[in-house]
């Protein structure tokens, strides 16, 4: 197998907060792996640190091998990383044609060029009609529903085509029907070859959709395994109960 990320006794405070404490774990490539933990347990932090929105107090990150070392989200998207937000971050004034096409790494100016590049828009029409929302194409991204704005996000993160898709609950606050939309543009992509580690609270998603699952409990490491190995864990059980 090879290793796509690795994580290495990363450590975060924020003043006397300890977010994230000697956290170490690696994502293989091909998996779906699964990032999970009581409320607080340090998980938005190490996507904030792995995708350089936050810098590590110590340890290290390595993405195919290579150290991350600046905090540099674009040029990490640019490497094949990239993730959406556990609230998602769309354009709201944009349409939903071009959200995507801003995603793929062009500029706000190449928005109002004539010629825009030919293939960003066949893909983008292509991603909007894969997610059910070719019809919202034209419309301002704000008016779509959360449920949607959340598909966007997802949408739009696949437009850089990258190796390693981080998803941040991508279900949270999502109907039952989303929930299963969602499983199934992940899975489909996963079939795809693209990889994913995903933070979800919802767990019986998680224990259908990830292997291996990461527990993380106040910001360290406790547990990983096959979901059912993680569900036997007696350590996992004592995180969640004693939240
Ligand atoms: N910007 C921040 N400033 C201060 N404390 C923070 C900040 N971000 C997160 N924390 C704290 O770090 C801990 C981990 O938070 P977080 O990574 O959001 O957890 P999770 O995503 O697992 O719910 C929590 O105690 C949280 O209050
Ligand atoms: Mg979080």
């Amino acid at each position: 197998m090879t290793t796509l990320l690795e994580v290495e006794r990363l450590t975060k405070r924020f003043g006397g907060v300890t977010a994230v404490d000697d956290c170490s774990f690696a994502v293989e490539q091909g998996t779906i792996t699964g990032l999970i933990g009581p409320n607080g347990s340090g998980k938005t932090t190490v996507f904030n640190l792995i995708t350089g929105y936050l810098r590590a107090d110590s340890g290290r990150i390595l993405f195919s091998g290579r150290p991350l070392t600046k905090s540099d989200p674009a040029a990490l998207y640019r490497a094949g990383l990239s993730r959406t937000f556990q609230q998602a971050r769309i354009f709201p004034r944009l349409c939903a044609l071009d959200n995507l096409i801003v995603a793929a790494g062009h500029s706000w100016h190449s928005l109002f060029a004539r010629r825009r590049g030919r293939d960003d828009s066949r893909r983008a029409r292509e991603l909007l009609d894969e997610f059910g929302l070719a019809a919202h194409a034209e419309h301002p991204a704000g008016e779509l529903s959360y449920g949607q704005r959340k598909l966007l996000e997802f949408a739009s993160v696949l437009m850089s085509e990258p190796r390693l898709v981080l998803l941040d609950e991508p279900t949270a606050g999502v109907n039952p029907t989303l929930v299963e939309t969602m499983e199934r543009h992940i899975r489909r992509r996963h079939a795809a070859g693209f990889s994913f580690l995903i933070v979800e609270h919802d767990m019986s998603l998680v224990m259908r959709l990830c292997d291996p699952v990461i527990v993380l409990d106040r910001g360290t490491r406790i547990a990983a395994g096959s979901p059912d190995a993680v569900r036997a864990d007696p350590a996992v059980l004592d995180a969640y109960l004693g939240q």
